[in-house]
């Protein structure tokens, strides 16, 4: 009677020990959404400064790990940058980034015929600097930091951006959070 009833209690007890253990690793990957922190973005290698023509916008696709809840995604597109390569007053390279996500409603934009740019979904035109010149869109075309930096094994000069998605529909240029 006595051992029957230990073996009851050791096998309750046993039982609760492998359950908890189990329940660990499922808690853990419930909430691990909860658990990461969004880090703002970085600044990444798009083009080599010496593939931009000057002063004609070129569309790169920006690719980046990617991840929602459960799911990892190593370098998959999240979006695209136009780049302008030119002159400053100084005679130095210099290259100017733009979002091609139009700030209106988000559709694309595209270069137009003359020396600007397009967004032909509501017809909203923007100049060469991304100045909006008519149409809905309620600002000009968003603008990217970047910088140029030299690799280190051969002296290549690179663009870097830090890639961003802003708010559409409204007139302040803030960042998504
Ligand atoms: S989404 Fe570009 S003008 Fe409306």
């Amino acid at each position: 009677m006595l051992r029957r009833r230990f073996m009851v209690i050791f096998t309750a007890v046993f039982s609760s020990m492998v359950a908890l253990l189990l329940a660990i690793p499922c808690v853990r990957f419930l909430f691990a959404p909860l658990n990461r922190h969004h880090k703002p973005a970085e600044f990444q290698r798009v083009a080599p400064l010496t593939s931009l023509p000057e002063g004609t916008p070129t569309r790169i696709t920006i690719t980046a790990d990617r991840q929602d809840a459960f799911t990892h995604y190593p370098k998959s597109a999240i979006g695209s940058v136009w780049l302008r390569r030119r002159h400053n007053a100084a005679g130095l390279d210099e290259v100017d980034v733009w979002q091609t996500i139009c700030p209106h409603l988000g559709c694309g934009i595209e270069r137009a015929a003359d020396d600007g740019f397009t967004c032909r979904c509501h017809a909203s035109d923007f100049d060469a600097n991304g100045q909006c010149l008519s149409g809905p869109s309620p600002r000009g075309m968003d603008k990217l930091e970047v910088r140029l930096t030299s690799a280190e094994e051969n002296e290549q000069v690179w663009v870097e951006v830090r890639y961003q998605q802003f708010e559409l529909g409204t007139s302040l240029q803030r960042a998504k959070s």
